[in-house]
């Protein structure tokens, strides 16, 4: 079965987002989860950017020995010189060197004709190259480049040495059936694309970066980059968690493995919001509070019967112990009988409909009931007996 690397960027491109700032402890903790999770890569940070990103990276680099560890670096011999100080001591480091390829960045933020960008592309590889292996060349700002421009990038890097080539939509512009067709005919234009692992590295600024690294999938990549909880720039990456149980879930349509411990994702997912201080939305899929939670009476009668009935994904699949019952306005008998079970609160037939009655009542005043609320209402009808 072809085999999805998950190349994670949390601590690099997630720090990126706006608001979050995570010390060289938080970072190691970080990295030390994502290793437990099961990550292929972990982008530690861009150690040209700080000191302080520095020291992160090489204290990365010495203690996760059961990863591959990338430092980024443009495609500059400064940044190039500092990511591999970082790294190299790492049981197996990755240099991950870019630059912009799209017109746009070309002429207003590089200020260099293609033919320049083409050469500093090729240098930065060679230089890359000429400390470690295992290079990634990404070309920014892929999707919105001419794609016969990019394939001579892609080709003439490959020959320099790239062992990863990696096609961001750095803006998240693409859309998923048109961002497949991008990356294949890529992959049909590149010369020696044979001799390397394509990757994704795809933005929500429209919200699909998910959908768009799973077109990618289909269109035949090896690698997707994203980021615990979708941190990053902006809207953020691709979110780790949807992609790892999309590609579980739906094995049978995209036919690939991982190696990521699902049963990880729930502890990752907190680990990232408390230390990032970024919350997640409670209706964000897998991870939010209520993605397993469920409130309506019929939606609880069904999973009381029979999981399967409203959930695709069994809640221990994520790590979590179990799905939640939510009591509320909605809920029916049997979820309010079950729930009284669950607390060993005895009430016989006759007081049951009574209390339920009560529930009711309470329910549209109060939009959660809870346990407290439950043994209140028993005692209530007891009260009143
Ligand atoms: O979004 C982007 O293009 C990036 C690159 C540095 C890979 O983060
Ligand atoms: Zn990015």
């Amino acid at each position: 079965m072809r085999r999805i690397e998950f190349f994670d960027t949390t601590l690099r491109d997630g720090e990126q987002s706006p608001g979050v700032a995570l010390n060289m402890e938080e970072k190691l903790q970080i990295a030390r989860q994502l290793e437990k999770l099961g990550v292929d890569v972990i982008e530690a940070g861009f150690p040209i950017t700080s000191p302080g990103d520095f020291e992160a990276v090489s204290l990365i680099a010495e203690k996760v020995r059961n990863t591959t560890i990338a430092a980024l670096a443009r495609a500059e011999s400064k940044d190039i010189e500092r990511a591999w100080e970082a790294i190299h001591i790492a049981e197996s480091p990755r240099i991950h060197t870019f630059i912009a390829t799209s017109p746009i960045h070309m002429q207003y933020k590089l200020r260099k004709t293609p033919d320049e960008v083409l050469e500093r592309a090729v240098y930065g590889v060679k230089l890359a190259k000429s400390k470690v292996s295992d290079v990634e060349f990404s070309a920014e700002d892929a999707s919105r480049s001419d794609v016969d421009f990019l394939a001579k990038v892609f080709s003439l890097v490959i020959k320099a040495g790239a062992t990863v080539i990696n096609i961001p939509d750095t803006v998240g512009y693409a859309m998923p059936a048109e961002f497949a067709q991008f990356v294949k005919a890529i992959m049909d234009k590149t010369d020696g694309i044979e001799k390397v692992k394509v990757s994704v590295h795809c933005h929500n600024d429209l919200g699909l970066a998910v959908a768009n690294s799973l077109a990618a999938v289909k269109a035949g990549i090896h690698q997707i980059e994203c980021a615990v909880n979708g941190l990053g720039e902006r809207a953020g990456n691709a979110a780790l968690e949807e992609l790892a149980m999309a590609l579980h879930t739906r094995k049978d349509l995209y036919g690939v493995e991982t190696g990521i411990i699902t049963r990880e994702i729930s502890r990752t997912s907190s680990l990232v919001s408390r230390l990032s201080g970024m919350r997640v939305q409670p209706n964000k899929a897998i991870v939010g509070k209520n993605a397993f939670a469920h409130e309506s009476g019929i939606h609880q009668d069904g999973v009381l019967k029979e999981r399967s009935t409203y959930e695709i994904m069994s809640p221990d699949a994520i790590g979590l112990d179990m799905n939640t019952i939510v009591l509320g306005k909605h809920s029916g008998r049997h979820a309010v009988k079950q729930s009284l079970d669950d607390l060993s609160i005895e009430v016989s037939e006759e007081r049951f409909e009574k209390l339920f009655e009560d529930f009711k009542i309470l329910a549209e005043k109060k939009k959660i009931i809870t346990e407290a609320d439950l043994y209140a209402l028993a005692e209530t009808q007891e009260a009143e007996e």
